[in-house]
């Protein structure tokens, strides 16, 4: 695997790989890497011929210094693993190098980043939107892969290559979860064992949701209780939100479809943590009570 740190460096590597016929997939990620990156990475692999993955932690996206500071990193892991997955490149761009003096420009992708996180993270979307254009001009991919766990975030990235032409296929891969439900996450690290031990209410929490649709039940409201229930009956959590949206559009519905999202941002001993299901396509089906979490057969490789 090929380390890169330079820009100038990584725009010569996209350079000579496509003048040799190949095709270039990109995974970029903060590191801290999980099984949910690296499922990242086998989908990268699967659509081309190199996998660069990138890592950087993104000083902009955050909301404040102390989790800026905060956040997990664990560069000589996330090389070893990377290597082992087989990535072809891992590109570390330097902050200073990133966001050079002088830097003015953000980009900022309309409304869709004033729903769901929007409100308490005021500006971070921007933050993403912006290094994601830069690194997707850094690295010129084919295509590039982001987790559905950050639903939002991957429709702003789709929204803003559309809108700009950025020329790069965006991929969406379905959550990955630890077999008790939990989304991963490199937040997940910093629970403690009892808040581990509670995370998964807000998998159930989605599941409540999903199984009253499927039972026929439409009203927003009714849904988004069922869901809230399961989480306020632990009484450790404080929820941020719980909504249901249009799953491209992001706002709020009142009557659920197919095309309807149920999201929940919740923090939990400190740690904030997200996750969301579709509504047409749920990876998992849990009873409210939590005592049977059964994964649907053709998505038990997610469990
Ligand atoms: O999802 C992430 O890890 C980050 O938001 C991303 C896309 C790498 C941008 O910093």
């Amino acid at each position: 695997m090929k380390i890169v740190t330079r820009i100038a460096k990584m725009h010569e590597l996209s350079r000579q790989l496509r003048t040799g016929g190949l095709t270039i997939g990109f995974v970029p990620t903060m590191g801290y890497l999980h099984d949910g990156h690296l499922e990242l990475v086998r989908r990268a692999r699967s659509e081309c011929d190199t996998v660069v993955v990138s890592i950087f932690v993104n000083p902009t996206q955050f909301n404040n210094r102390e989790d800026f500071e905060k956040y997990p990193r664990d560069e000589a892991a996330d090389k070893a693993v990377l290597e082992h997955a087989g990535a072809d490149v891992l590109f570390m761009p330097e902050a200073s190098e990133v966001y050079a003096p002088g830097a003015a420009t953000t980009v900022h992708v309309g409304a869709l980043g004033d729903h769901l996180c929007g409100p308490t993270r005021p500006g971070h979307f921007d933050g993403v939107a912006t290094v994601v254009a830069a690194l997707l001009n850094m690295v010129t991919p084919d295509v590039a892969v982001f987790g559905e766990k950050d639903w939002q975030q991957l429709q702003i990235v789709r929204r803003m290559v559309r809108d700009l032409h950025l020329g790069v296929r965006i991929v969406g891969v379905p959550t990955l979860r630890d077999a008790d439900g939990l989304a991963m996450s490199s937040r997940n690290a910093r629970l403690g064992e009892k808040e581990r031990a509670l995370a998964p209410a807000l998998y159930r929490a989605l599941g409540a949701a999903v199984a009253a649709y499927r039972d026929g039940e439409k009203r927003s409201t009714e849904l988004c209780n069922l869901a809230r229930a399961v989480i306020e009956e632990i009484g450790e959590f404080r929820i941020d939100y719980l909504e249901l949206v249009d799953g491209e559009a992001l706002a709020p519905v009142e009557t659920a479809n197919d095309g309807s999202v149920v999201a929940v941002a919740a923090f939990l001993g400190g740690v904030r943590l997200i996750d969301n299901v579709s509504l047409a396509r749920p990876q998992m089906l849990a009873d409210a009570s939590g005592a049977d979490i059964r994964m649907r057969s053709e998505d038990a490789h997610y469990a």
